[in-house]
């Protein structure tokens, strides 16, 4: 039986929608940790020529592909070239069954911090609560060792509040949630900013965060960072945005909500870094130390640097569970969004009840998650994290420009965008879609490459490299080509296009 497709109830809900997919965990630690690590406030200037030469013109293709082609990112794919099906498939099964996985874990990790904070559990030494107490971390990615089982039963509510809002279906379960996420977690953030910024020793934090080291511009690293982190903040290369944008009514301003989404997702995520280097400052200052002696690497920074300046500050326990609780709900909104595009799919293609779809791929996914709760997961999510954001979304991105620029007719894209939208999008986009943007992302691509091959990612065993990282690669790859190649069972495959179906 074929079920109808979906639809918000408005476009302020989609908006929300796409907004939550976007922020999520990695806006919260990771960008303020990588402007940090780039350069301070010189990371902007390479972030902000990622965001407008490759984010707004990649979020508009998604968002125009979805809705044009009125399909997940499989079924919009098949019906521009049939044999890219597979292109579609890859991209939401290694962000289920592959990203998803440990994001959930860290949502869940997030979680039990937020319980931590009430009473400052960590202690006097964050650093080994969390390696030695919470994690128990092994000597490596393969010594597995038992699972964790304090995180396991977080992550097992996680799952439970997933499949709950997924369930509920796009209008009154994704929207819904996000109607209400958006608001609070911008409350919060905005208590959050304004709480460090009174702080004695913020100031010299935001020097940190924002003074500008231009000598390290000049790194190619620098670029390639800020590349990924806009691939990953705006949700691009994962299948959602075009998902998303296939619920929307015929009627929609797509290059506004292209606009805004980026613009609401990078402003979030500067915002939010005040919150981050204020706090930092004020530890620093309290124990009149310099601000880089109290940054570590990025998981340190919101699991061991944040609670060691939270044991210091006055409330500490109480700005603690606001943190972490602003990471749990800007995590659920994100990781709803994956789950959401990799259903969307199987539905259009085989045409199963969406709601059995939706509890057998949350249990699926609970399931494949609790490697990561394992003394060796923190290695096996760095691994995976690695490589599927690397090889995985930076290929989907150069591959849905060429599909799209070259084997399909872009200016039709286009004047469907102009035709429906508000801000009227130029000739400009066809040459970043076509050239400018696969040829940034394959130099990307060759040059990430080039260090993979001279020594194994963060000195890890080569064996582990192959097994659990590149192997998840080529694992996702084969399940797509795989699930491509069974025929369809609904009609949606046929139905063409908003814009062919007005002939
Ligand atoms: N866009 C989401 C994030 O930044 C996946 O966490």
């Amino acid at each position: 039986m074929e079920h109808k497709r979906g639809q918000w109830s408005s476009e302020l809900g989609f908006l929300l929608a796409a907004v939550g997919s976007a922020i999520g965990l990695g806006n919260i630690w990771r960008f303020s940790y990588m402007a940090y690590e780039n350069g301070g406030g010189a990371f902007l200037v390479p972030y902000l020529v990622a965001l407008l030469t490759a984010g707004i013109p990649l979020l508009l293709l998604e968002f125009a592909v979805g809705h044009e082609r009125i399909g997940s990112a499989p079924l919009a794919y098949a019906k521009i070239k049939k044999n890219w099906e597979w292109l579609g498939w890859w991209a939401v099964t290694f962000v289920m069954f592959g990203i998803e996985l440990y994001y959930t874990v860290v949502i869940a990790w997030c979680f039990k911090f937020f319980l931590f904070s009430f009473d400052l559990s960590w202690g006097a030494d964050p650093n080994n609560f969390f390696f030695k107490e919470f994690l128990i971390l092994s000597d490596g990615p393969s010594t597995i060792g038992s699972i964790r089982i304090p995180i396991f039963s977080a992550l097992a509510l996680i799952w439970a509040v997933n499949w709950f809002i997924v369930y509920r279906g796009i209008d009154k379960g994704i929207e819904l949630a996000n109607k209400i996420f958006m608001p609070l977690l911008l409350i919060l953030t905005a208590v959050l900013v304004f709480w460090a910024l009174s702080l004695d020793g913020a100031m010299a934090g935001l020097r940190a965060y924002l003074t500008p080291d231009f000598s390290k511009i000049a790194k190619p690293k620098v670029w390639i960072d800020a590349y990924s982190q806009i691939f990953f903040t705006l949700s691009l290369g994962f299948g959602i945005m075009i998902a998303y944008a296939s619920y929307l009514p015929e009627k929609s301003n797509i290059s506004k909500s292209t606009f805004l989404t980026a613009l609401i997702n990078s402003g979030y995520s500067i915002f939010a870094g005040f919150a981050t280097f204020s706090i930092l400052g004020y530890m620093a200052k309290s124990q009149g130390v310099e601000i880089s002696e109290v940054v570590s690497q990025s998981i340190g920074l919101a699991f061991v640097a944040y609670p060691k300046a939270l044991t210091l500050l006055p409330g500490g326990n109480i700005f603690g569970a606001i943190f972490f609780l602003c990471l749990v709900v800007a995590g659920l909104s994100s990781s709803i969004s994956i789950i959401e595009a990799f259903v969307s799919a199987i539905v259009d293609k085989f045409g199963f009840s969406r709601k059995k779809v939706i509890t057998i791929v949350s249990l699926l996914g609970f399931l494949g998650s609790i490697i990561f709760t394992s003394q060796g997961g923190l290695f096996w999510l760095d691994i995976v994290d690695h490589f599927l954001t690397h090889y995985g979304l930076v290929v989907v991105g150069i591959a849905e420009c060429i599909l799209v620029g070259w084997f399909f007719d872009l200016e039709m894209i286009r004047e469907h965008i102009n035709k429906i939208s508000s801000i009227k999008i130029g000739s400009w986009w066809g040459f970043l879609i076509r050239i400018f943007i696969p040829v940034v992302l394959l130099i990307i691509l060759a040059g990430d490459l080039y260090t993979e091959l001279r020594k194994p990612y963060e000195g890890y065993s080569w064996s582990s490299i192959i097994f659990i990282g590149v192997d998840w690669v080529l694992a996702t790859l084969i399940a797509a080509f795989l699930i491509a190649s069974r025929p369809w069972n609904t009609a949606r495959r046929h139905e063409g296009g908003r814009a062919d179906n007005k002939g």
